[in-house]
């Protein structure tokens, strides 16, 4: 499904990324670990289509997309999440989904139906469905971009640090959320600073630190790795 090679990410003068190498094959919900400044949201973002790669290659299947634009890569099936969590404060919860399914819009009985599908998923946004999303909470803000991002009909989906800043109760709630996309056969990235969350919902896991792959494994094998704590420091 999606794989990166080699990647170097830019700006100006720093080198975030140098080298990141990492892939997730059809279905798998893969974390991208790390401490603050490590480079996962440039690598992240960078999947996404929003960053320029200064080199290196990412691939969706058999196709290159190392040059698409945002758009094209949400026409190509990537639906990103960023840890901005942006919802449109004034627009309903209803019509923040529709918006995320901009690029089908006129495929009007399709939005429909993904928007009630959604809606039937998290009953949490159902209830509030007619509010404005500026009156929700940050985790039900954060519950509704990630159900947004869904509209699009993603085949992989990029979540930066979705549990950042939510109270324990609710980050329960959203890697639930995550865990539901997951059975529904979609691909994840998934960059958190939770690592036990992440680790529990994850496939397999890479841990970055200062803008290259410090270690990768099963989702159990990061878990036991002794010198986790040690990759961490220094960022
Ligand atoms: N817009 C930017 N301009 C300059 N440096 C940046 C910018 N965004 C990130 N960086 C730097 O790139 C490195 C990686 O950042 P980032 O990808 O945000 O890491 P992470 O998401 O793991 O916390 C850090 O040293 C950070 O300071
Ligand atoms: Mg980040």
């Amino acid at each position: 499904m999606l794989e990166v090679r080699d990647l170097q990410v830019r700006y100006g003068a720093i080198r975030a990324v140098h080298g990141v190498s990492l892939e997730a094959a059809d279905g798998e919900l893969v974390a991208l670990l790390g401490a603050n400044g490590a480079g996962k949201s440039s690598t992240l973002m960078c999947i996404a289509g929003a960053l320029k790669a200064a080199g290196g290659s990412i691939r969706l299947g058999a196709e290159d997309v190392t040059g698409a634009s945002p758009e094209a890569k949400v026409r190509k099936g990537v639906a990103t999440v960023p840890e901005t969590r942006d919802v449109f404060p004034d627009l309903t919860v209803e019509e923040n989904l529709t918006l995320g399914a901009y690029i089908r819009r006129a495929d009007t009985n399709g939005v429909r139906e993904d928007r009630e599908k959604m809606l039937t998923l998290f009953p949490r946004l159902a209830e509030r469905s007619a509010q404005p999303a500026g009156t929700l909470s940050g985790g039900e803000q954060q519950m509704l971009v990630i159900a947004r991002a869904m509209m699009s009909r993603p085949k992989l989906l990029l979540l930066d640090e979705p549990s950042l800043g939510l109270a324990p109760v609710v980050v329960d709630q959203i890697f639930e959320m995550i865990a539901a996309l997951k059975q529904s056969g979609l691909t994840i990235l998934l960059v958190e600073q939770n690592v036990a969350k992440a680790l529990s919902v994850a496939d397999r896991a890479y841990v970055m630190r200062l803008g290259a792959i410090a270690a990768s494994g099963s989702a159990a094998e990061i878990g036991a790795a002794t010198d986790l704590s040690a990759l961490y420091l220094g960022g």
